[in-house]
């Protein structure tokens, strides 16, 4: 396999040495904005050397973003080239144009690194996929949120301090408004549940909430409680409907997810015949993340292209309820939806998901949290 790699940022970087003591597999061109000698791969300030470069067979996209991202991947899908990629917000809002095309072109596309860095999840999912249907996927899917939100419970620290943190560690993405807004979470979850159902999901249904607003009042109200606060996914197809949705929830410390611990990941399915499976690892980071970018290389070598075929778009419909925490400004819908108050916050009655995430987009300086029911 002769390899174009387009990027040599953290994952690019990776994804070359990983290569360089392959004989399967060599890095042969580089796409770098920096100047930069490499013993065995020429590298190149221009796309074009090596969408023109026939002796090419598979592009690595390694640069992260939308744009130019999306316009290289597609224009080497076109060129009849393989490709595997990291990006999860180029494959969320992408699904339905590249996934169609790679179909059409006859070409492997591949973005296992996408989701949970170095956990083998949506390759997981293709092969449960092979033996039942699959109800369910969702967990903690985003490091720096886990970082945040951990370091704020067993350190002390107060939000900003943990951000900080975060942030000095490398955990958090260049704008960490990605990952505390939800965003990373919300990609990773879309890209999840169209791979688990087999669809194509409505994002423009799909509601993130974030963790940018909660302090260290809200955290220490939880543990009065009992209760930890996690970032959670949730996408499910149960009697026909599918539900999708990222919120922070309340997690009784008996539960899984509650052990987990600075930047990993804890992702789960429910198959309707294995019933829960959860994967534990490392969501982030230049060798984790590259080690799944070389594995969908095998892969490629061994046949294997996407997870799943391009199913039907469908829409999302989150009518289940939850009953909420939540501190902001109380206005008269939420007082007529209060069952009780947690200091300086409420707790609301069950309200569906769709009300509750209308309610914030209206009051965006507001925290709330969803409290435990059984997701599965
Ligand atoms: N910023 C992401 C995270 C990196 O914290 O999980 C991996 O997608």
């Amino acid at each position: 396999m002769r390899i174009g790699l387009l990027g040599f940022g953290t994952v690019g970087k990776g994804v070359y040495e990983l290569t360089s003591a392959r004989a399967d597999m060599q890095v042969v061109r580089v796409l770098c904005r920096r100047e930069l000698q490499l013993p065995d791969a020429e590298v190149t300030h221009d796309f074009n050397d090596i969408l023109n470069d026939e002796s090419i067979d598979t592009v690595v996209e390694a640069i992260g973003g939308l744009h130019p991202a999306f316009e290289y991947v597609k224009a080497a899908i076109e060129a009849g080239k393989n490709v595997a990629t990291a990006n999860k917000a180029m494959m969320a809002t992408y699904y339905d144009e590249l996934l169609p095309l790679a179909q059409e072109k006859g070409v492997y596309l591949r973005c296992t690194a996408s989701v949970g860095g170095g956990i083998g999840w949506l390759s997981e999912l293709e092969r449960v996929r092979r033996v039942e249907a699959v109800h369910y996927v969702g967990g903690i899917m985003n490091g720096t949120c886990n970082y945040i939100l951990d370091a704020m419970a067993r350190m002390d620290l107060s939000y900003e301090e943990a951000l900080g943190r975060a942030q000095a560690l490398g955990y958090a993405e260049a704008d960490p408004s990605t990952d505390i807004d939800g965003i990373d979470t919300w990609h990773k979850l879309i890209v999840s549940a169209n791979v688990a159902f087999g669809v194509s999901l409505d994002i423009t249904g799909i509601p993130a909430a974030g963790i940018r607003n909660i302090t260290k009042k809200d955290m220490d109200t939880f543990k009065k409680h009992g209760l930890l606060c996690k970032l959670i996914s949730t996408g499910k197809y149960i009697d026909g409907v599918y539900a999708a949705y990222v919120q922070p929830t309340l997690i009784p410390l008996t539960d899984p997810e509650a052990a987990v611990p600075m930047n990993y990941n804890l992702i789960t399915l429910a198959g309707d015949i294995s019933g829960r499976q959860s994967f534990f690892g490392q969501g982030a980071g230049r060798y984790p993340t590259a080690y799944n970018v070389v594995q969908d290389c095998a892969d490629f070598l061994s046949g294997r292209g996407f997870y799943c075929a391009y199913g039907k778009k469908v829409g999302v419909c989150n009518e289940e309820k939850y009953s909420y925490y939540v501190r902001g400004k109380v206005d008269s819908w939420l007082e007529e939806n209060t069952e009780e108050t947690w200091g300086k916050a409420i707790v609301t009655k069950p309200v569906s998901v769709q009300k509750m995430h209308d309610w914030l987009k209206a009051n965006p300086d507001a925290f709330i949290a969803a409290l435990p029911r059984k997701a599965l």
